[in-house]
């Protein structure tokens, strides 16, 4: 039950990136053109990349995601990893139910992708959005199933979750 194509994507969203920019790129080429990346530090080492290069474009917004997440633009895909509720970690359940539906609420009506870990998941959300049977959030208005291509999940340990609104939580 995948959509039929995802040939629009363009632009993915990838919060608490920390140092994590180049491999995104890779993993996102021919998904979308540009990755906005969000974290209150700047990642160590990285030096602006040509556009040329084929991969898609770094936009790296320096801010604490509160104050980002509500005006940030249309995305297509949301990418996150890695992070933990411990040191180190922001501590924010970004797959939970208080940040997810912030997120998801830049998706274009016709849905968008999740490509993640799990990590900071703070409920049972995720684990609910990767079974077969997929996940009907009527609260979002959003349905969530698991492509049927994982292409990152045992190389990567990354899931790739469809998600299409099946009612506007802006209406
Ligand atoms: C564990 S690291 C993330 C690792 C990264 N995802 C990776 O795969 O390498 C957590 C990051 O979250 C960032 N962070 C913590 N609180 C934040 C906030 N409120 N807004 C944005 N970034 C935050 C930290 O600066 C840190 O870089």
């Amino acid at each position: 039950m995948d959509t039929p194509s995802h040939g629009s994507l363009r632009r993915a969203f990838y919060p608490c990136c920390a140092d994590d920019i180049e491999e995104p790129r890779r993993l996102l080429a021919g998904l979308v053109e540009e990755i906005i990346y969000c974290d209150i530090q700047r990642p160590r080492g990285y030096r602006h990349s040509k556009p040329t290069d084929g991969l898609p474009s770094v936009t790296f917004v320096q801010k604490n995601l509160n104050d980002y997440v509500d005006s940030m633009p249309l995305i297509h895909v949301f990418f996150y990893r890695r992070d933990s509720p411990g040191e180190g970690g922001s501590g924010l359940y970004i797959l939970g139910k208080e940040w997810l539906p912030r997120i998801l609420r830049h998706f274009p009506d016709e849905g968008g992708l999740i490509v993640t870990d799990g990590s900071n998941r703070g409920s049972g959300v995720f684990r609910k959005m990767i079974r077969p049977s997929g996940y009907l959030r009527k609260t979002w208005g959003c349905q969530f199933w698991p492509s049927r291509e994982q292409p990152w999940l045992n190389t990567h340990r990354l899931h790739r979750i469809e998600m299409k609104r099946v009612v506007s939580p802006r209406s």
